[in-house]
């Protein structure tokens, strides 16, 4: 896929993938981590431009560092953050969550929605644990199976697309495995994928084909177009789920 389209279809939406103010809120009480006295040091990793970042900057008492590999992302997040009066609680930081320039042991904080599957979510959890302090918080939205039983159809899509999709059960206990404990769980609601993120991304997709006419960009929007079909014929079966952990 060609990242510059892929980047301009996303930067003008608030989200880059399926979420919510109101659940990084619920994520944060359940992480408990409203009344610090201290500076919390915090990253939001793979955070896209921003929405989540811009929630934890405003609720917590923290320096957050905010990481995407895009740097075009990151930009539109400085700009809200200046809007917004912020910008003294973020820096941004353009890498992979693959390679991260961080000190080890030295976050209160790791927040991550929609984006760990980008270095697989076992993986994920094992490499960002070394940069938490002993009872740091990691907080991860993930693709998540909702039931045991489903269509076939849909069980084949994404066992071809992501392999590690699981259900919460099985997710959990790959934290506790990573000696993590679980503080608290919760699956997206459908207005986190249809509200928040398809319906602005749909209305976007005439204004990027009349930009990039070419097969490649037609190609985006058809994938596109597809993933949506197939989330609001299976949307039961399926949902991002919250989990909030912490570093034993
Ligand atoms: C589905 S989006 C989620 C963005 C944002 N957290 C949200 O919920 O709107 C995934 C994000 O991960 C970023 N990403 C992909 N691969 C990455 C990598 N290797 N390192 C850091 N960020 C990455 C993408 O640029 C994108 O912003």
């Amino acid at each position: 896929m060609n990242d510059e389209l892929l980047i301009d279809l996303h930067k003008g939406n608030a989200r880059q993938g399926p979420g919510g103010d109101e659940q990084t809120k619920l994520a944060l009480n359940l992480a408990g981590l409203s009344n610090a006295s201290q500076p919390l040091q915090a990253a939001d990793i793979g955070c896209g431009t921003g929405h989540s970042t811009l929630v934890l900057a405003e609720q917590l008492n923290a320096t957050i560092t905010a990481v995407d590999l895009f740097s075009d992302f990151l930009d539109v997040l400085t700009a809200d953050a200046e809007k917004r009066g912020l910008a003294d609680k973020i820096t941004t930081l353009a890498c992979s969550m693959n390679d991260l320039p961080l000190k080890e042991g030295s976050l209160d904080v790791i927040w991550t929605e929609g984006a760990i599957y980008n270095m697989g979510f076992e993986k994920g959890i094992t490499y960002f644990k070394r940069f938490l302090k002993p009872g740091g918080i990691l907080a991860a939205s993930e693709i998540t199976w909702l039931t045991q039983i489903r269509p076939r159809e849909i069980t084949n899509h994404w066992k071809a697309e992501y392999p590690e999709i699981a259900t919460a059960a099985q997710k959990i206990q790959i934290f506790e495995e990573q000696e993590f404990m679980l503080k608290g769980y919760f699956p997206l609601p459908q207005s986190c994928w249809i509200e928040n993120y398809y319906i602005p991304l749909e209305n976007s997709f005439d204004t990027f084909l009349a930009k990039h006419d070419s097969g490649e960009a037609q190609a985006i929007i058809d994938a596109k177009k597809t993933e949506i079909a197939l989330y609001k014929a299976y949307r039961d079966y399926y949902s991002y789920g919250f989990y909030i952990t912490q570093k034993i």
